[in-house]
């Protein structure tokens, strides 16, 4: 007999409430939706690196199949990721990682090469000459270490462009509002500002509206979500210059799970693509997101027909059976 269950899937998430890692479990249950009998146990550690270990050691306690996990912070996370792959659990990280190449697979785009793009599109900008606050995000996870070391390098080529104040903002936006007050001294003499996510980016445009300086300073973030609040409407509402696309790769996520649990071949780094976008494309790109997302309603409507169809089919089957009896 089948078992109800063939595949229990763990996810273990950073932090979940955010539209970047919303659309991503969106995406998730999405890809999710073609293999059903899979469980996904799925938690969240709220933005703590302690939490997440703790969490991570319950999910290995229990009966599961595989882990995807994207590690708040690289360090901390590495010894408990390094244990459950030694144990045989295939382990996919995801978008952050750890310090270690003890893993089954990685799926996310490349963070340094994101960083060299907001680079050389920062210089284009600003035609070689000026001067630029970056807004990094939490100091240890894997992102921040990666979109800055790619920002320095290609910025490197550009002798006229200097980054004299760097500021942590976690990835948060009351952080990073908090942390760029701080520096408000240094905003008059500031050409633009680099934030590694768009939420940091809006915190930025917030910051410079509220000192009345919005208009001088050229904001550029990361992410370029669709959707309400997300990069792509910040940017058609100008309130961003551009931001580079970070996709969530929820849906190769589960794609690469499957390949690995079914046995099939895999590759063990899954590089996403990446993408500047500004005003002259943000048009094509919304246009592509309404279009994609409109087939998904299709399919999600066509689904619930399909149900209700068996379910009509079994309640015939029954009344078939009474007759038969009576
Ligand atoms: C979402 C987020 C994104 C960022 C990514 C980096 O939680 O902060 O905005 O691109 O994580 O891991």
């Amino acid at each position: 007999k089948k078992k109800e269950v063939e595949y229990v899937i763990a996810f273990s998430q950073c932090v979940g409430s955010d539209l970047w890692r919303r659309t991503m479990l969106e995406e998730m249950k999405m890809e999710l939706s073609l293999h059903p009998g899979t469980r996904l146990v799925y938690r969240d550690a709220n933005n703590s690196s302690n939490k997440q270990i703790a969490q991570v050691k319950e999910l290995l306690a229990q009966d599961i199949d595989l882990l995807i996990i994207s590690p708040n912070e690289a360090s901390p996370l590495t010894p408990i990721v390094e244990q459950a792959y030694n144990r045989g659990i295939p382990v996919i990280v995801t978008d952050r990682k750890t310090s270690s190449s003890l893993y089954t697979a990685y799926v996310g785009a490349d963070n340094n090469q994101i960083g060299r793009m907001a680079g050389e599109y920062v210089a284009n900008l600003l035609k070689g000459q000026g001067s630029i606050i970056e807004i990094l995000g939490l100091p240890g996870s894997s992102p921040t270490i990666e979109r800055q070391k790619g920002f320095a390098q290609e910025l490197e080529k550009f002798p006229g462009i200097h980054v004299p104040t760097q500021i942590y903002g976690d990835w948060l936006k009351p952080r990073a509002t908090e942390a760029l007050l701080k520096f408000r001294d240094r905003l008059s003499g500031t050409d633009l500002i680099f934030a590694h996510n768009d939420q940091m980016a809006s915190a930025a445009k917030q910051v410079l509206k509220t000192l009345g300086i919005s208009n001088k300073i050229k904001i550029i973030g990361v992410d370029a979500l669709p959707g309400q609040g997300g990069g792509l409407e910040m940017i058609d509402s100008k309130i961003i210059n551009a931001s580079i696309l970070y996709p969530t790769g929820g849906k190769e996520a589960i794609a690469t799970a499957f390949q690995i649990l079914t046995k099939a071949p895999f590759n063990k780094e899954n590089i996403l693509q990446s993408v500047v976008i500004d005003s002259s494309n943000v048009k094509l790109m919304k246009i592509q997101w309404d279009k994609v997302s409109s087939q998904q309603k299709d399919i999600e409507r066509q689904q619930t027909v399909l149900q209700e169809q068996k379910a009509l089919f079994n309640n015939q089957q029954v009344i078939l059976n009474i007759t038969v009896v009576t």
